[in-house]
């Protein structure tokens, strides 16, 4: 199979999420355009960027914007829906959680069983889902960051926090009072563990950001924030890059180089082609343009970074387009993703148990549908 077709089956992922939105923004001609009923779509890397750069317009807190989702949920000082200021006081203390040093740590404690079973499994020949081992893993890193005992946060819980993200759609700026109900009831319920952390030691997360200073209040929201932003988009991520790897011949390629020349670029390849959060959300805060669009208060700027990353063309670890794009796909300035590094070393870690076997293939995949991160819902592979 070619790298196109690799590229294309990933499209079908995205359009089986979104049977409606992505036929609808892909038809939506032009790098900038306003949509009445929608707001002002931005397919194009550069204005895109432009916007996250421009925290003097454009802002996530305000109508149509993160806030409108999250502030009800999880209150007004959760990073996703804060601006100037305060939010990068509280970015500086949550750093030192998200150092190398910390983060290797971190992923070995929390992946480590998980990943050797992988290995174990894959070396028996027998077959694996990766969504499901994707999904065991984020289970056990959410674990970490409450504060919870090891295996208490499982399927069923899983699936309450997945409920909750499968509630937005673009043309949903707002839960509902059923929806905003059972949303505070489960973070609710992981921020009581969470509390209880934060009073403790610092051998949990919570503990931790007790002592590097912050409030239980920041503290209970960082972490709800890092359940809603870090869970599915490496549950999406990780078996689509697989599939991206093993469809195009990649996987069996550097899984053959021991030096593993083009590992890096075929991340961020992955990364590009996928874009596991396809859009991003802005309300405007003062009057200015984007491209030739007017824009003034009231509006909400859809940024379409799928489309604008996968402009660049199919899965080409060689070429690496990727490189022009300085990492879009984590977003850009003030609210670049905090968990990157988290985000790379799990991959790392389970591509490390992956590439000891260049035969692997795929025996089965199903894409997930009506989600709001695009996904397999099953993607079983077998070495
Ligand atoms: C492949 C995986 C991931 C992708 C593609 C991704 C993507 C993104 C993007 C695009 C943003 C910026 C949103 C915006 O500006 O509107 C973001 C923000 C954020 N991400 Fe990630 N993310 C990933 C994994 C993670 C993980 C594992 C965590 C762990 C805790 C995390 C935590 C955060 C947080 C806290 C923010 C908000 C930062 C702020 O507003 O200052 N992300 N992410």
């Amino acid at each position: 199979m070619t790298a196109e077709v690799a590229t294309r089956r990933d499209a079908a992922v995205v359009r089986a999420a979104h049977p409606f939105a992505f036929p609808l923004v892909s038809a939506v001609p032009g790098p900038v355009r306003r949509v009445p009923g929608l707001g002002v779509i931005v397919k194009d890397a550069a204005l895109l960027r432009g916007v996250l750069m421009d925290s003097a317009h454009f802002s996530k807190n305000g109508p149509g914007a993160p806030s409108d989702l999250w502030t009800p949920v999880l209150g007004p000082r959760v990073l996703l829906n804060m601006e100037g200021a305060d939010h990068l006081a509280l970015r500086r203390q949550l750093a030192p959680l998200f150092s190398p040093s910390f983060v290797d740590g971190f992923v070995a404690e929390s992946l480590g069983a998980a990943t050797r079973s992988l290995a174990a499994a894959l070396a028996a020949g027998e077959p694996v889902d990766l969504v499901a081992h994707a999904r065991r893993g984020a289970s056990h890193v959410i674990s970490r960051l409450v504060g919870l005992e090891e295996g208490r946060f499982d399927d069923a819980m899983f699936a309450r926090v997945s409920a909750v993200t499968g509630y937005v759609t673009l043309a949903r700026p707002r839960l509902g009072p059923r929806q905003l109900a059972s949303a505070r009831a489960i973070l609710g319920e992981l921020g009581e563990h969470a509390a209880r952390a934060y009073a403790g030691d610092e051998s949990t997360v919570p503990g931790r950001m007790r002592a590097l200073g912050l409030d239980e209040r920041e503290a209970l929201g960082a972490v709800g924030a890092f359940v809603l932003t870090g869970t599915e988009t490496i549950v999406s991520y990780l078996p689509r890059l697989v599939a991206l790897l093993v469809d195009s011949g990649w996987h069996a390629r550097i899984a053959s180089d021991p030096a593993r020349g083009a590992l890096d670029a075929a991340i961020a390849e992955g990364l590009r082609v996928t874009t596991p959060s396809p859009v991003m959300l802005r309300a405007v805060s003062a009057p200015t343009r984007i491209g030739p669009v007017a824009v003034r208060p009231g509006d909400r700027v859809i940024l379409g970074t799928y489309w604008a990353d996968t402009a660049l063309g199919a899965f080409d670890p060689e070429g690496n387009p990727s490189a022009s794009l300085k990492q879009l796909w984590f977003g850009a300035g003030a609210h670049y993703c905090l968990g990157a590094p988290l985000a790379m070393a799990q991959i790392r870690l389970a591509l490390d148990a992956l590439l000891a076997h260049p035969g692997l293939r795929i025996e089965r995949r199903r894409p997930a549908r009506g989600v709001l991160i695009p996904s397999y819902a099953e993607l079983v592979v077998r070495a």
